[in-house]
């Protein structure tokens, strides 16, 4: 498992938490930032290092999945786009760290600590409750991305359902995060219109619609497995802190209407979801 530093993050203040929490409550119920672990109670503070673990990891693991793409790509400028995107993820990664590390958390021996460059195979072997590793990326992350259909649908699909999820970021009480959070955002949303612009590409070809449909019919059930069960309390935790603003199932439907107005737009069919809660983690995590 990891150190005991990440694994119950303490809040390195030297205030009581009846302190912390008072001053918190204070500063949300005027609409105010939560800046510093001075402003949080033990509770607000796992949260949120819990939260933005799970993005940090889940963007440092999402740089090295692409990494081979940069030697694949099918063409120069398209591998100096692709180069371009593992910069971000990296640099969104680095700026996750940070923000852990300014609340007293040991980002750099936690990452010492995993292998972000580890898969499992996907052969039709979903990963269920089960975590593949010890690490916080979201389970997506582990699989593998064998194509370039593969390689565009990751960002049609999972940029695009991470961008949903960065939506409640955008209104979050912790103010170092929500201020972070918008550069973050744009450079999303440019993926997502990578993957945009190549979905569509090869769904109007007759000579690659096939080959994108079958990456949608793989990645589209993996995202949807991102966003967390409904009215889990761990997402009413969230929401009372304004760590989040919406039900978990209520982000994913956000997402999947996005996709199927696409998929009409462009003539491929939007794979049958169905909710497999055992397959599903309880809380909604954040990623891309
Ligand atoms: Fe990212
Ligand atoms: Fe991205």
């Amino acid at each position: 498992m990891m150190g005991p530093d990440v694994v119950a993050p303490m809040n390195p203040s030297k205030l009581p938490n009846d302190e912390r929490e008072k001053r918190m409550w204070t500063k949300i119920r005027n609409g105010q930032s939560i800046e510093n672990p001075d402003e949080m109670s033990d509770e607000y503070f796992e949260s949120l290092s819990n939260l933005m673990l799970q993005q940090a990891d889940s963007e440092l693991a999402g740089a090295f999945g692409y990494v081979p793409w940069i030697m694949r790509a099918p063409t120069t400028e398209e591998k100096l786009a692709v180069a371009n995107i593992v910069k971000d993820e990296v640099r969104h990664a680095r700026a996750m760290y940070r923000l852990l590390e300014e609340i007293g958390i040991n980002a750099e021996s936690h990452v010492a600590g995993h292998d972000y460059t580890m898969r499992v195979t996907a052969d039709g072997d979903e990963l269920k409750e089960n975590r593949a590793a010890d690490d916080r990326r979201v389970n997506i992350f582990y699989y593998t991305i064998d194509s370039w259909a593969d390689f565009v649908m990751f960002q049609f699909c999972m940029d695009r359902g991470a961008g949903h999820q960065l939506e409640d970021v955008r209104k979050s009480t912790f103010g170092p995060w929500r201020r972070e959070i918008e550069r973050i955002f744009k450079e999303e949303m440019m993926h997502v219109n990578h993957g945009d612009f190549w979905v569509k590409k090869m769904a109007i070809d007759k000579s690659t619609k096939a080959e994108i449909q079958g990456a949608l019919d793989k990645w589209f059930a993996r995202t949807m497995n991102i966003f967390g069960r409904p009215e889990t309390n761990r997402n009413q935790l969230y929401r009372r802190y304004g760590l989040k603003s919406r039900d978990n199932d209520d982000v994913r439907k956000a997402f999947s209407n996005e996709v199927r107005l696409k998929c009409i737009e462009w003539g491929l069919n939007l794979p049958d979801w169905k909710p497999d809660w055992e397959r599903i983690a309880e809380d909604g995590v954040i990623s891309g």
